[in-house]
C-alpha cells in the first residue's frame, strides 16, 4: 500500500467553504485512491452520475465490517455508520420488511400532522433563547434540543421523560464527552426504559410508531432497535443541518433577507442548503461485494468506497452554476439524502423540521445575524457527521 495517498477527509478551509480537492478530484481524477483516519485505502467517488450509480445498486451496502472492508476511524467501535443503520436488518430481505414497515409511517400526511406540534415546539425553544438574552447560541439552544423532541414525538414518548431521552441521546452521540462507565450506564438504562415504553404501547396503544410497529408484529428487541437506530440516524444529522442552514443563509445576509420578503422561497431554499452544505461529515460508504464499472473505471469487488454526496452535489454536471446558492433552484436532485434503497428514511420528517425551523426563526427573529464573522465559525471536530460547533448569533 502506498502512503502517500492524499488523508481524507479533507480539511474545509473554513466551515461554509468546500474542500479545494473536490473540485479537483470531479475533474481530474473522479475516482480517486484515498487514505482514511484508521490508515485504510479507500476509493473516493466526486462526480453526481458515479455516486448515484453506487449508492443506487441495491448488491452494495454499509457492511463495513465485512472481512477486507476499510475502517473508516481508527475506533470503529464508535463510528455512527457501524450502529447508523438500526440492527433488525443489515441487509437483504430483512431490510427490506424492515424498511417497508418502517417506511409507512413517515408519510408526507403523517409528517404534516406533526408540523404544528413541531413549530409549537420550536417557538417555545426560541423563547427559552430569547429570554436568555443576546449574543446566544443557536446550535445549543434551538438547532440540538428541536430534532430529539421530534423523535420523541414519533416514538410516542410522555412529555415528562423528554429531558432523559436527550441525555441518553447525547451520551450515544458525543462519546468522547462521557466517561465509559457513564456511556455503558446510560446505554443500558435507554434500553431498560424503551422496554417498558413498548409494553407500555401495547397495553395502552397511542397514534405513534412504536404502536403501529407493534401491531405489524415486530419483536421487542427489533422495536428496540428500530427505535434507537431512528434517534441516531435522525438527531445529530437533522441537529446539525439546523445550524448550518442557519448559517449559510446568514453568511451572505441577502440570502436572509431574500426569504423573509418571499415566504414561498423557504421549501427551494431548504433543498439547496442541503445540495450547498460544504461540510457534510464523511460520506457514505458502500461495500463493493461484485466488481462495478463506474464512469468507465473498473472497481473490483473487495473495494471500499466513499461516495461523496456533497461533492457530488456541486458537480457542474448535474447543477448549473453548481458553486451558486440559487434559494429559487428547481428541480434539485440532490444527494444529501442518499440514493436507493437505503436512501434516508426520515427525509420528509427531516424537510418539515427544516421547514418549520426556518419559518419560526424568520417570524419570529427577522433580525437575525451572526455574531462572529462566518469564516471563523468553527467546524465540529472528529465527527462523522458534519456541522458547526457553534452558532453565536444576535438579533
Ligand atoms: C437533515 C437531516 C438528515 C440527513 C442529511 C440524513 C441523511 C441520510 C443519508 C445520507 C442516509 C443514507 C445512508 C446510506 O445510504 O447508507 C440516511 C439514512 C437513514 N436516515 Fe437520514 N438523514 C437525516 C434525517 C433523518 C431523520 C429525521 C430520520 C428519522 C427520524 C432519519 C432516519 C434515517 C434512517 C433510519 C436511515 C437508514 C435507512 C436504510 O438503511 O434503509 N434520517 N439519512
Amino acid at each position: 500500500m502506498s502512503s502517500d495517498l492524499p488523508e481524507y477527509p479533507f480539511a474545509q478551509p473554513t466551515a461554509l467553504e468546500p474542500p479545494p480537492e473536490w473540485a479537483e478530484l470531479r475533474d481530474r481524477c473522479p475516482v480517486a485512491a484515498v487514505r482514511l483516519a484508521s490508515g485504510d485505502q479507500a476509493l473516493l467517488l466526486t462526480r453526481y452520475e458515479d455516486v448515484r450509480q453506487v449508492l443506487s445498486d441495491p448488491r452494495f451496502t454499509r457492511q463495513l465490517h465485512a472481512d477486507g472492508a476499510a475502517r473508516v476511524t481508527a475506533n470503529e467501535s464508535g463510528g455512527v455508520f457501524g450502529s447508523e443503520q438500526p440492527d433488525v436488518s443489515p441487509t437483504g430481505a430483512a431490510h427490506q420488511r424492515w424498511r417497508r414497515l418502517v417506511g409507512r409511517y413517515f408519510t408526507a400526511k403523517r409528517m404534516n400532522a406533526m408540523q404544528p406540534r413541531i413549530a409549537a415546539t420550536a417557538e417555545r425553544l426560541l423563547d427559552d433563547m430569547i429570554a436568555g438574552g443576546a449574543p446566544a447560541d443557536l446550535i445549543q439552544g434551538f438547532a440540538f434540543p428541536l430534532p430529539v423532541w421530534v423523535i420523541c414525538e414519533l416514538l410516542g414518548v410522555p412529555d415528562d421523560d423528554r429531558g432523559r431521552f436527550s441525555y441518553w441521546s447525547d451520551t450515544m452521540l458525543s462519546l468522547s464527552r462521557y466517561k465509559q462507565d457513564e456511556i455503558d450506564a446510560s446505554q443500558l438504562e435507554f434500553g431498560e426504559y424503551l422496554w417498558a415504553l413498548i409494553e407500555s404501547k401495547r397495553v395502552e396503544p397511542g397514534d405513534d410508531l412504536i404502536s403501529e410497529l407493534l401491531a405489524e408484529e415486530l419483536s421487542p428487541l427489533e422495536l428496540i432497535g428500530t427505535a434507537q437506530g431512528l434517534l441516531i440516524a435522525g438527531h445529530e444529522t437533522t441537529a446539525n443541518m439546523i445550524g448550518k442552514m442557519t448559517a449559510m443563509l446568514l453568511a451572505d445576509r441577502s440570502r436572509w433577507e431574500q426569504l423573509l420578503g418571499e415566504r414561498a422561497l423557504v421549501r427551494t431554499a431548504v433543498e439547496e442548503v442541503l445540495r450547498f452544505d460544504a461540510n457534510p461529515g464523511f460520506g457514505m460508504p458502500r461495500y463493493l461485494s461484485a466488481e462495478i464499472e463506474v464512469g468507465g473505471t473498473t472497481l473490483p469487488a473487495g473495494t471500499t468506497v466513499v461516495n461523496s454526496m456533497a461533492a457530488a452535489n456541486r458537480d457542474e454536471a448535474a447543477f448549473g452554476e453548481a458553486g451558486e446558492m440559487d434559494l429559487r433552484r428547481t428541480p434539485n436532485p440532490h444527494l444529501a439524502f442518499g440514493a436507493g434503497p437505503h436512501s434516508c428514511i426520515g427525509q420528509a420528517l427531516a424537510r418539515t423540521e427544516l421547514q418549520t425551523a426556518l419559518t419560526v426563526l424568520l417570524d419570529r427573529l427577522p433580525g437575525l445575524h451572526l455574531a462572529v464573522p462566518a469564516s471563523e465559525l468553527p467546524v465540529r471536530h472528529g465527527l462523522l457527521i458534519g456541522g458547526i460547533e457553534q452558532v453565536m448569533v444576535r438579533w
